[in-house]
């Protein structure tokens, strides 16, 4: 017998979701992820503060004839990519940074913001083939994407994905990697409809990945799907096949002891019979989609306050040190 666990690492990678240091360590992932609630949350532990310290005098030494504002928003890349170098430390892979989410609707101010990223991880020795470049998967976050990727050869991930033709407008943009929210979405929909319970086979979020990676292997897309946010073991059960999946160390726990036999529900061959046909996912119905969809339009919306409300409690903090 073989835990549900192992079944799925035959057939899709399995990444630890977790930015803590200590679960970083205990489970090991290939990759690895930041992003400003959990740099947040660690800048103010005593055996992280020296970061928030070496950062300012970073800004401080770089900046000193600039505008305050700008020497904070400085050391807070500079802290961002502290944080990233540590992740890099005890992983073989790569790690995730965010692009502010304040950028999120501007193309230009998102690749200057991530260019400036990897300048930073170059002065630390570190390459951009070991970082993936976050960005929310609004038109203009993909289209960052698009240029960031041709041009630059620097690989992103995007996230805060809801809906198929955000997907589609990813995969036609050449984006390495998108991150959909399957547990997000489940959420959505048990708040507002009157279904409360949801299995492998009709959880909305599972509904959603399965559509996109079929369509993604269908038509030949080579950005990858690495599904993310779940809720229940149920909804990786119905994703098992994905090129990804990151899990909770909590959910991971569960598919270790789990022993049901699982059948893998995402192949290339499937993906090639099914149904999907081809759409053209440009900016006006890239647009007018995400605005027929309440629950990816609420969603995106909700996941940008987040973040920029966290970026902005991480300025503080790091303003508090000048
Ligand atoms: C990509 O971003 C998601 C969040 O959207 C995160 O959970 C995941 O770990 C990131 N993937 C990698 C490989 O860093
Ligand atoms: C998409 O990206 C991959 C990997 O970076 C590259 O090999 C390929 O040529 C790109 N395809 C297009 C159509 O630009």
């Amino acid at each position: 017998m073989s835990s549900v666990l192992d079944q799925i690492k035959k057939v899709t990678t399995v990444v630890a979701d977790t930015g803590d240091f200590q679960a970083i360590k205990q489970f090991q992932p290939t990759d690895a992820t930041t992003n400003p609630s959990l740099i947040l949350a660690a800048s103010k532990m005593d055996a992280y503060k020296h970061l928030v310290d070496e950062a300012v005098a970073y800004s401080k030494s770089r900046a000193s004839d600039k505008s305050r504002e700008e020497q904070i928003s400085l050391a807070t890349d500079k802290l961002f990519v502290l944080f990233g170098k540590q992740i890099l430390e005890i992983i073989p892979g790569r790690v995730s940074t965010e692009v502010d989410a304040r950028l999120s609707f501007d193309k230009e101010g998102s690749i200057a913001k991530a260019l400036s990223l990897i300048e930073l991880y170059k002065e630390e020795g570190i390459a951009k083939e070991r970082i993936l470049i976050k960005l929310a998967s609004t038109w203009e976050g993909i289209q960052a994407a698009k240029e960031l990727e041709s041009k630059h050869d620097i690989h992103c991930n995007m996230t805060l994905l809801f809906n198929f033709e955000q997907a589609v407008a990813c995969a036609e943009a050449n984006v390495t990697l998108i991150s959909p929210f399957v547990g997000r979405i489940y959420d959505w929909f048990c708040k507002n409809t009157d279904k409360k319970s949801y299995d492998r086979n009709d959880d909305p979020g599972v509904l959603s990945v399965k559509r996109i990676y079929n369509y993604y292997k269908k038509f030949g897309y080579t950005t990858q799907v690495m599904a993310a946010s779940f809720r229940n073991t149920e909804e990786i059960k119905g994703l098992i096949g994905s090129d990804l999946l990151t899990i909770s160390p909590a959910l991971l726990g569960e598919l270790a002891k789990d022993q049901e036999t699982v059948p893998v529900v995402l192949t290339v061959d499937g993906a090639k019979a099914s149904d999907a046909k081809k759409i053209e996912a440009t900016e006006s119905v890239t647009r007018f989609q995400m605005n027929e969809d309440a629950m990816a339009t609420d969603k995106l919306s909700e996941g940008i306050r987040k973040f920029a409300a966290d970026a902005r409690s991480l300025e503080k903090l790091v303003a508090e040190k000048f």
